[in-house]
């Protein structure tokens, strides 16, 4: 299951913070994780926790004046916050890819769905004409689009919801992206919609070995479709584990309340998780030790003061836990 060689993707010590009117907001705050070729890391947590900055950070699409960002995003061994902005837009599209939990926020309204698709092969590829029109048809059928023909004269607004996410995942997959991230892909869809939609990049990132990042707070997609998974609370990874460990043995508290909300593998995929009592802190003013110890019935005074580091709960060190307290067996089955 080991690849060979460094990492894809290999962010260290990331911190993205807002300017805001009341300060500077922690939204990404000392985050690290690499990624390898043809692997897929779940990225979990309740809203806020800055997952989706965290993305957007990767890519480089936030304000450079709303922002500041530290520390270091290697993408094939290239520092991404200091590629120039051409060789970033280079990047972005042909080799990291991006699907949004909103498509209307990703496709241009007053196009064409096919002028869309054409665009990117156009700029990245150099693919044009009736090369470029042959191939937006062909991805539209990989990415299991009703009369594909057809679609290419439609704007966006013709389609279903379920129908525009799978042309923003035809526009993402166009120039075969060694990595895609999918920021809560399925979110704004129902049910059946949502299990195609994640089969459909799952099969996609199987027969193209391509490494994928899948944002949720829905600990039954990550369950299903991830090989490792990071927890992140309030703009930290708390835990992380191949998903099997994760899920047999959970030790973070946080992770635990997770767990128990929605707590079996054999749940109906895409169980949501229930929210956890009490609320995430205020990022602008985060708790000094362990920014959970508000909500966490496990906390004592060195919780308080005290920010726990991420440590490893194995031999190997592939399962990482910040806890002063760790739970000793999995509330898997509670
Ligand atoms: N452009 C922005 N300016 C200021 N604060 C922001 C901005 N975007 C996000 N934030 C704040 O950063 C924190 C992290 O937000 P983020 O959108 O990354 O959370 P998330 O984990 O993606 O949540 P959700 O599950 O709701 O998508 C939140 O406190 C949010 O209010
Ligand atoms: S460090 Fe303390 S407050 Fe934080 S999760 Fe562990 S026990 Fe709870
Ligand atoms: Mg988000």
């Amino acid at each position: 299951m080991m690849d060979a060689g460094l990492p894809l993707l290999e962010v260290t010590d990331l911190a993205t913070h807002f300017h805001t009117q009341r300060g500077l907001l922690r939204a990404v705050d000392g985050v690290s994780f690499s990624v390898r070729r043809g692997q897929t890391l779940g990225i979990v947590g309740e809203s806020g926790s800055g997952k989706s900055a965290l993305a957007r950070t990767i890519i480089r699409i936030l304000s450079k004046r709303h922002t500041t960002t530290t520390g270091r995003i290697t993408f094939e061994g290239r520092d991404l916050l200091t590629v120039s902005e051409p060789d970033m837009r280079d990047i972005r599209g042909r080799d990291i890819a991006m699907v949004f939990q909103d498509p209307t926020s990703s496709l241009n309204p007053v196009k064409q769905v096919g002028v869309q698709i054409e665009e990117v092969l156009a700029r990245h590829l150099g693919l044009r004409g009736r090369a470029a029109q042959t191939r937006a048809i062909e991805l539209l059928t990989s990415v299991g689009m009703p009369l594909p023909q057809e679609r290419l004269h439609q704007y966006p607004h013709q389609l279903s919801g379920g129908m525009r996410q799978r042309v923003a995942i035809a526009i993402a997959l166009a120039c075969e992206p060694k990595l895609l991230i999918a920021d809560e892909p399925t979110t704004a869809l129902d049910v059946t919609i949502q299990a195609q939609i994640l089969d459909l990049l799952h099969r996609r990132q199987k027969a193209h070995h391509m490494a994928m990042i899948l944002i949720s707070h829905d600990l039954g997609v990550v369950a299903g479709y991830t090989d490792t998974v990071a927890v992140m609370y309030a703009g930290q990874i708390v835990e992380q584990a191949s998903t099997r460990s994760l899920f047999r043995n959970c030790r973070m508290p946080y992770t635990a309340a997770l767990m128990r909300s929605a707590p079996n593998l054999s749940d109906p995929p895409h169980t949501r998780l229930r929210a956890i009592t009490g609320r995430p802190p205020d990022m602008v003013l985060p708790p000094p030790g362990c920014r959970f110890e508000p909500r966490c019935d496990d906390a004592t005074d060195i919780c308080r003061n005290r920010r726990p580091a991420l440590s490893a709960s194995d031999a190997d060190g592939t399962h990482r836990y910040a806890c002063w307290h760790p739970v000793a067996s999995p509330g898997a089955s509670a």
